[in-house]
């Protein structure tokens, strides 16, 4: 080979190294420009930072610049400060905050040891880049994977199978329902994959099981794959079509808007019930505005989080005809054995009080606007074997089920 060549050959094959690591490089930093910019449509300026024990970043956000507002249908929007309906009787404000907050087995977050935030602000909490970057992609962030609602008449195994979800809940149907009430058990089940999660919430179902099927969600969840631990958080879910283009976790995208300056989104819920031990519970309401028609919710007795508008839905902006309550877990099938992610507790039914979690006085806001007891109450499984669901009813309680179990066992291999 002539030296020409020999110099000709080495040039080439450097340059073929230099322009793929360029490539590499830039594809790179596409990637990163592409997360810094939805870092900066998420976390909005802040009046003030909170730094809590579980590591999360809590941001007082002035009630104005909240993601909400990113919406082009939002812009003109006059906030409502608060609901013009409530289903258990306008509460008087005065009288709320004059309340001695005793609830013995009361509940808070995590963040509230470090710090308030100022009125006309409201908490969220900061998506970390590590947090986006754990998502399929970065437009994926925050949003659901599968269409993963529960559809108890028609169970069909397939449908069931191929989503991997797996639910012990009870629900009704066949009426017109403007909210839904229970007080959830807090735990902290175990999460066998971070590509898995375990959650406990009520669901708000508007329309049919088809593409543009509308729900609203709240309540408490584990996600190794969202949050980047295994603490429990406080949550909310909303779509209009199904979980395709629209609707998001927490505060996400733009759809929820806020008014509460002591509860964020997505933060850890502390403590959380332990076996044989105490016991801990959320209560969550979300109910119609008939005056607006805006869904509100309600955590515990005294915080109005805020509302979703009901511009957002097609069926919900009329009414819901479907609710839920109960648990779900992803089963990835790790090892191609069921997941032994748990649900609830991880305990069964059957265990009880203490032992197995529950949902107590579920109740649904019917026609006129009142709470009622929900009428023929069914329950759904796919393999009860895993997990389970057991309604009962008495005067304490009211309608309530005990759900959940631990998944992979000898009867669910
Ligand atoms: C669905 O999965 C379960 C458990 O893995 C299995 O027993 C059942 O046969 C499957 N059904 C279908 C239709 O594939
Ligand atoms: C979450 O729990 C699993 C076991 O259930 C553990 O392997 C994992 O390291 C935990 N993740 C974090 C971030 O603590």
């Amino acid at each position: 080979m002539g030296r020409m060549k020999r110099v000709l050959l080495a040039f080439l094959w450097l340059s073929g190294l230099i322009s793929l690591s360029c490539a590499a490089r830039l594809s790179a930093s596409r990637q990163k420009l592409e997360v810094q910019k939805h870092l900066k449509r998420l976390n909005k300026p802040a009046v003030k930072s909170i730094e809590s024990p579980d590591g999360d970043i809590i941001d007082c956000v002035h009630m104005a610049h909240q993601p909400a507002f990113d919406h082009p249908f939002l812009k003109d929007h006059k906030i409502q400060m608060r609901p013009s309906y409530h289903p258990e009787g306008l509460f008087d404000e005065n009288k709320v905050s004059e309340k001695p907050k005793e609830r013995t087995n009361s509940i808070t977050q995590l963040w509230h040891l470090n710090g308030k935030c100022p009125e006309g602000t409201i908490p969220i909490r900061r998506t970390k880049q590590e947090d986006v970057l754990r998502a399929s992609s970065v437009k994926r962030y925050g949003r659901k994977k599968h269409r993963a609602i529960p559809k108890p008449r028609s169970a069909d195994p397939d449908l069931v199978n191929e989503s991997g979800h797996q639910h012990a809940i009870a629900y009704v149907e066949g009426d017109k329902y403007y909210g839904a009430k229970a007080t959830i058990n807090v735990w902290e089940p175990k999460i066998q994959q971070p590509n898995e999660f375990s959650l406990s919430q009520l669901w708000i179902l508007g329309g049919s099981f088809g593409e543009d099927l509308n729900s609203i969600e709240a309540g408490w969840q584990v996600s190794p794959d969202l949050y980047g631990d295994n603490n429990t958080r406080l949550f909310t879910y909303w779509t209009s079509d199904a979980y395709q283009a629209t609707g998001c976790y927490n505060l996400l995208c733009s759809g929820f808007i806020q008014i509460n300056s002591e509860i964020a989104m997505g933060a850890s819920i502390s403590p959380v019930s332990a076996y044989r031990n105490s016991q801990y519970d959320i209560s969550i309401l979300v109910w119609k505005d008939p005056k607006e028609g805006h869904w509100w919710m309600q955590f515990g007795n005294d915080y109005v989080l805020g509302y979703w508008p009901s511009f957002l839905f097609s069926y919900l902006a009329d009414s819901a005809s479907m609710i839920e309550w109960g648990g779900e877990v992803v089963n990835s099938e790790p090892d191609g054995h069921h997941t032994s992610t748990q649900m609830g507790s991880g305990h069964f039914p059957e265990e009880g009080f203490g032992k197995s979690s529950y949902f107590r006085n579920i109740q649904v806001v019917d026609g006129s606007n009142n709470l009622k007891a929900p009428k023929g109450l069914g329950t759904f499984t796919e393999q009860s074997n895993c997990y389970d669901v057991q309604i009962g009813s008495n005067g304490d309680w009211g309608h309530y089920f005990y759900y959940g179990g631990p998944g992979k066992n000898a009867n669910c291999p």
